[in-house]
């Protein structure tokens, strides 16, 4: 790290299976700006457990997501790439968290307010959600959260968190700021609404050809205007526009035929992620998770030594 760096904390959680969208909005932006900060990625299998009670659908999520990293590109070198569990400062620090913040704060929390909201009941553990987030994040003097615009609170409660401690006990935080891509735009699906998994209407990133294919054949066209737009809206991620311009213009009307231009596209856009997915083992994540986690835990366990004695708990 050097000092002119910025530290930059960002959390994974599995999110199933990804979408070009994911791709395109979320994990690129980072791929794109990682090097530049000293930066930590922190897969947060404590926060999974929340609603994770099968043990093999967590142990496979913990190896999903650094494999979906990995395979996009992240360079395990260059970034801290480690397991929330393993550093138990993490819960410890976000128990002290809990003591400062109110319940009506937290009370106020949209993943714990939405829960409620369907009528479900909330578990304390996503209740108490916002503070174990806020500890991943201040543990680590971290400068940026680059986040999507739904972790927004979160880091505003981490914000927070850390202020409250520093104006209790003195200054011993730094408070963090989120990073929300606003400029990405958002990539639409294959009905043209926003593509997500909860509408059915992804393509997705690491899919085999007969899956991309599938998908992209499912995209609603009208043959109202010149040209397919749900087609071409994909397309222009995958190819300069000035590039489609003439194989458009050659193909007016046969959606079949752009349609398998796209197909091509972004086969060969995702075939090198997919082979790279596909090479990943168990035992390289492993590695680099333990490796990474060692790295966290010395950072961590310095700041709790600070954080005890602040607090009272060591006996002088
Ligand atoms: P989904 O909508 O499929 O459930 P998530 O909510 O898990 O996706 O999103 C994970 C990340 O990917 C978020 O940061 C989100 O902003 C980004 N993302 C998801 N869908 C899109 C999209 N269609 N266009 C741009 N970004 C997206
Ligand atoms: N709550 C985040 C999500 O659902 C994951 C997360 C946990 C996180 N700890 C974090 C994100 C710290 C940023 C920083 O996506």
């Amino acid at each position: 790290m050097t000092d002119a760096k910025k530290r930059i904390f960002t959390g994974l959680q599995s999110s199933g299976q990804l979408h070009i969208g994911n791709y395109f909005g979320a994990l690129k932006p980072f791929l794109d700006s990682y090097q530049n900060f000293d930066s930590f990625l922190m897969v947060a299998d404590y926060h999974a457990l929340t609603s994770l009670k099968d043990p093999v659908a967590v142990r496979e999520s913990i190896y999903n997501v650094v494999r979906d990293y990995l395979a996009i590109g992240v360079d395990p070198s260059k970034a801290v790439i480690f397991q929330q569990s393993r550093v138990s400062e993490h819960t410890e620090l976000a128990w002290i968290l809990e003591c400062l913040v109110s319940v009506s704060m937290l009370e106020l929390g949209h993943a714990y307010k939405d829960k409620v909201a369907k009528g479900l009941e909330a578990n304390a553990g996503l209740f108490n959600y916002p503070m174990l987030m806020a500890a991943d994040i201040i543990l680590y003097d971290t400068d940026i959260v680059p986040v999507g615009a739904d972790q927004r609170q979160h880091v505003e409660y981490a914000r927070e968190a850390a202020a409250k401690f520093n104006i209790a006990y003195g200054k011993t935080f730094v408070e963090p700021k989120e990073l929300i891509a606003d400029s990405v735009a958002i990539v639409p699906g294959t009905d043209g609404k926003k593509m997500s998994k909860s509408y059915g209407n992804t393509i997705p990133l690491f899919g085999t050809r007969e899956e991309i294919s599938k998908a992209v054949m499912s995209i609603v066209t009208d043959s109202s205007g010149e040209r397919p737009e749900h087609v071409y809206a994909i397309h222009k991620l995958f190819r300069a526009e000035e590039e489609l311009a003439p194989i458009y213009e050659a193909n007016k009307g046969k959606y079949k035929a752009l349609k398998e231009a796209l197909i091509e596209d972004i086969d060969a856009f995702v075939a090198p992620m997919r082979e790279r997915r596909a090479a990943i083992t168990d035992e390289e994540i492993k590695h680099i998770i333990a490796e990474g986690s060692e790295k966290a835990k010395a950072i961590a366990s310095a700041k709790m030594a600070d954080v005890r004695g602040k607090v009272g708990v060591t006996l002088l």
